[in-house]
């Protein structure tokens, strides 16, 4: 078998290039090695920023992927109980981000490209890569019943995420790696409880919280716990005390579905790519989710991998496909900072574990700029908008 380009991994990442890429009349086969259900029930990020949203819409899919989905417009950062706003909406000059939970993203993603003929493979097992430094790469995989498959290509696109393959397949010294673990305890929990009108984080010495959306009737909550704690051992009821003490709203309440430590950690590798093959979204970087751009990040990776692709595939030209990396990789630790400052900012500003006196009043400092300083406000909303360069 042959195609142009191997997609591998079927998240936000792998969906949004192959759905790009079949816009633009290039042949993708993508291999995934989940189940449908499993990857369209997968819950994790819940915000498209509005560089995101453009993607789609300049790609002629805003009526396929965005259709009915609410504008972020208000943030809330509840201080020591006293709601405070910020219009990001009207700070970033009108460039709204959009609450889509990512299931729905990805279901959406899905269905576009198979009703577009596009050749999706669940259940690909084994998958591995080979030649990548040849012009003619091969991807081979196994279906569950055993039998073997080869498929030849001109470029793989690594999109598995931080577990996969494609990263593993490159020689360790040809990737320089960046890890920080931000040394901050995490616990996120989903829950069938109505969603807030805003996303809301909430400051306080009883530790860091937050409440978002997930769709109307469900929400993602977070909470901070202290080095040595295990949340996963609270019973919910214990979660649900300290979620209505730290945000303050005392008839909290609802059915838990999901339980998860988030490892505070970031991570990048250099360079996005090795040959023929392009890493792509989480398979390259993992950032901290403040600020919620580990999907977009997924998602602008793929815009500027299918529009490096395009140019090579029609014209012959492979300029931007050496700039690939570099210029994704600009955008990567753009976000890890906003992403720190944001997480430095909320964490040290409340609670008594960890930062001390003196950091605490610092990031108050940084908090308390933002309800103050007009062009600082500009600034913050016009990264969760997604920057332009
Ligand atoms: N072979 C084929 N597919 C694989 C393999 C493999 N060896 N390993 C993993 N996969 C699949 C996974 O099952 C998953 O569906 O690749 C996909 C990777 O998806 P994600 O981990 O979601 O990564 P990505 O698409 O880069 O999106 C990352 O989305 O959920 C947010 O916060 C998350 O920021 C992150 C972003």
């Amino acid at each position: 078998e042959t195609t142009r380009v191997a997609i591998i991994g079927a998240g936000p990442a792998g969906i949004t290039l192959a759905n790009l890429l079949q816009r633009n009349g290039i042949e993708t086969v993508v291999l995934e090695v989940r189940g449908r259900s499993y990857v369209e029930e997968r819950q994790r990020a819940g915000v498209l920023d509005h560089y995101g949203g453009r993607i789609f819409e300049e790609a002629g899919l805003a009526g396929e992927v965005l259709a009915g989905v609410p504008d972020q417009t208000l943030l809330e950062i509840r201080t020591d109980g006293e709601p405070r706003f910020l219009d990001l909406r009207a700070l970033s000059g009108g460039r709204s981000s959009r609450m889509v939970p990512q299931q729905l993203l990805v279901r959406r993603l899905l269905a576009t490209y198979l009703a577009g003929g596009g050749d999706l493979r669940f259940e690909a097992l084994d998958v591995a890569l080979h030649d990548l430094d040849g012009d003619t790469p091969r991807v081979t995989y196994r279906d569950p019943d055993g039998t073997e498959h080869e498929i030849a290509c001109a470029y793989v696109a690594g999109c598995d995420g931080f577990h996969g393959v494609s990263r593993r397949s490159i020689p360790e010294e040809a990737l320089a790696t960046y890890t920080f673990d931000h040394g901050i305890g995490w616990y996120t929990v989903l829950a069938d409880s109505p969603a807030p009108s805003y996303p809301l984080f909430a400051v306080s010495e009883h530790g860091l919280a937050a409440h978002f959306p997930r769709g109307p009737r469900a929400s993602r909550f977070y909470l901070q716990y202290r080095a040595g704690d295990d949340p996963r051992k609270w019973p919910d009821e214990d979660t649900w005390q300290q979620l209505r003490l730290r945000l303050g709203s005392p008839d909290l309440a609802g059915t838990i579905t999901d339980r998860e430590i988030v490892e505070m950690r970031s991570f990048v590798v250099e360079p996005m790519e090795f040959g023929r093959l392009f890493l792509v979204g989480d398979a390259a970087h993992i950032i901290t989710p403040l600020g919620a751009k580990g999907m977009n990040l997924a998602v602008s990776d793929a815009h500027m991998l299918a529009e490096a692709l395009i140019g090579a595939e029609r014209g012959g030209d492979r300029s931007a496909l050496a700039g690939y990396s570099a210029a994704c990789l600009r955008r990567t630790w753009d976000y890890q900072e906003f992403s720190r400052w944001f997480s430095e900012m909320l964490h040290d500003a409340g609670d008594d574990t960890d930062a001390g006196p003196f950091r605490r009043r610092l990031a108050r400092a940084r908090m308390d700029r933002l309800f103050s300083s007009p062009p600082a406000a500009a600034a913050f909303a016009d990264m969760m908008a997604g920057t332009t360069y």
